[in-house]
């Protein structure tokens, strides 16, 4: 905590200090590229419904199983304290019912609330700096045409100084510029298409680009991947080795847009998330569009990169009769557990029963031996609904103690990734908290 303090004390210097020179704001209209999925002549709120779910609003202001949509209360637990996310329906009481249209843009490309109070970079105003005006009007618009919720907002829970939203001046001065997505005119549309959906709309890089010492996105290491929530937003960048370089357009499309792709693994915690609310909703030329922008994203092999050996006879088929080779301590009692708990549907082979998605060889989840994601998805468990099919898995954070989610997770790693899996009881301990 106190090392945190310096850091931001330092921040604020050195914010205060580039602040004069960098803080730019543009005050453009935008112009954005024409998604598929939200043509020029469709209605404004038929394009705000869809720019809303590409966006994934509703992912961060609906509380999951029993909130409200778009109402808020959204814990976010960050380093220094909780904040939640705000009520956005149109109530004009506890919501957003009174703000014009300037003051809902200004909020959107420049973190600033009605009441020109700064808004802390949880909500990704960073990246949706880059909408056009006139898509953040249609996002509004069709925001504004559901129900409105009577919810007050929870109040953050920050200690000093970082309950001081003033301050975030001098951070915005620092890591954040204004500014709207230009196409690239020497690129096709399509790419251009690809950039605005992964940049302006999907901000895929608030998860998967690491983040320096004063929690904003680095610059130059786009993609490279991250850790969020106790979840590692693996390395999407072109690298045939550690990001996704190697997968096939196909396989991009179908992980994208279902949540699984054969061979690859399947989308959990944060990722299962987005395709749950977002992206399974994206017309599939605006998902081939994203594919064909993460093949131009420059290779990077990003910190502490995660290797798959794909040649490897384990790769294509493990079974309990034929035990990995690298197992970690425990692994016998974990193949009691997983005999018990998970064989049912990953089956011994681990090439998942009815579902492909509960596949789990060739997965980089599984492949990680810190176990990051292993743990995080025994844990948690996912519960989506995709193109009309549920994707099931319960979570065993009740079930078992901490030194038996360590044994399920080495036995997983080992079994699956024939690696000596790392887990610690302590590991998945903080795991919990996440
Ligand atoms: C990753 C999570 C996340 C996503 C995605 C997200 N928000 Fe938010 N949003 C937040 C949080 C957290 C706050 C509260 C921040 C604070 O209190 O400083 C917030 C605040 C806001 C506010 C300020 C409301 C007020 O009363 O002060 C508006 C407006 C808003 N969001 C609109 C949107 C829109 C529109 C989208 C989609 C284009 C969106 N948000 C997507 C997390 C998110
Ligand atoms: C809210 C955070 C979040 C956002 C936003 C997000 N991702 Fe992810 N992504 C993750 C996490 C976490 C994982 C790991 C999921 C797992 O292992 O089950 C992941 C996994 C992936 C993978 C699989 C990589 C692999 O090697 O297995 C791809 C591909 C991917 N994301 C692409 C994208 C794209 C493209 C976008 C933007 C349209 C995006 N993600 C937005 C968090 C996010
Ligand atoms: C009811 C069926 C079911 C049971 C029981 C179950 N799982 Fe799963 N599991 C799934 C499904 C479905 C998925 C894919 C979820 C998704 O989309 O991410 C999954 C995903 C996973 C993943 C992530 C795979 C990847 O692609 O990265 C791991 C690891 C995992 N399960 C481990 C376990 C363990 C360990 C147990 C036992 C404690 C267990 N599961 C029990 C259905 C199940």
């Amino acid at each position: 905590m106190k090392r945190l303090s310096i850091v931001i004390v330092a921040l604020l210097v050195i914010g205060a200090a580039l602040g004069l020179f960098l803080n730019r704001t543009d005050a453009s209209e935008g112009q954005a590229p024409v998604l598929a999925g939200a043509p020029v002549d469709a209605s404004v709120l038929v394009r705000g419904e869809y720019l809303t779910k590409a966006a994934d609003c509703i992912a961060c202001h609906t509380v999951p199983g029993k909130g409200q949509p778009f109402a808020g209360g959204v814990p976010f637990v960050l380093p220094f304290g909780t904040i939640y996310s705000s009520n956005i329906t149109a109530d004009s009481d506890t919501g957003i019912g009174r703000w014009t249209d300037d003051e809902f843009v200004r909020a959107v490309h420049n973190g600033v609330r009605s009441d020109g109070q700064r808004l802390y970079p949880a909500f990704p105003y960073t990246s949706y700096t880059q909408l056009s005006r006139s898509d953040v009007l249609a996002i509004k618009a069709y925001i504004f045409s559901l129900p409105k919720v009577n919810q007050p907002n929870r109040e953050a829970d920050l200690g000093f100084p970082f309950n001081q939203r003033w301050a975030m001046w001098f951070w915005n001065a620092a890591f954040f510029k204004s500014e709207r997505f230009a196409a690239d005119p020497a690129r096709p549309a399509e790419w251009n298409q690809g950039a605005y959906l992964a940049t302006a709309l999907g901000h895929c890089a608030e998860c998967h680009t690491p983040r320096n010492v004063g929690f904003a996105m680095e610059k130059g290491n786009d993609l490279a991947g991250a850790t969020l929530q106790g979840w590692r937003a693996w390395n999407i960048t072109s690298d045939p080795k550690y990001g996704v370089g190697a997968w096939s357009d196909q396989e991009l499309a179908s992980y994208l847009s279902t949540g699984h792709a054969d061979g690859r693994g399947s989308a959990g915690g944060p990722m299962g998330e987005a395709v749950d609310h977002s992206l399974q909703y994206l017309a599939p030329q605006d998902i081939a569009a994203l594919v064909g922008y993460l093949r131009s994203v420059p290779p990077r092999q990003g910190d502490s990169p995660i290797d798959i050996d794909r040649k490897a006879p384990w790769a294509v088929s493990a079974s309990a009769a034929a035990p990995a080779t690298n197992t970690a301590e425990g692994h016998a009692q974990g193949l009691k557990l997983f005999a018990a708990a998970c064989a049912s549907c990953h089956q011994w082979n681990g090439q998942g029963q009815q579902a492909p998605y509960a596949a789990l060889l060739g997965s980089r989840s599984v492949n990680d031996p810190d176990g990051s994601n292993v743990t995080q998805m025994i844990l948690q468990g996912v519960n989506m609904r995709v193109h009309g099919n549920d994707v099931y898995m319960p979570a065993f954070g009740k079930a078992y103690t901490d030194t038996e989610v360590a044994l399920l997770a080495n036995y997983v790693i080992a079994q699956f990734g024939n690696k000596a899996g790392k887990v610690t009881p302590e590991m998945v301990a903080a795991q919990r908290g996440k």
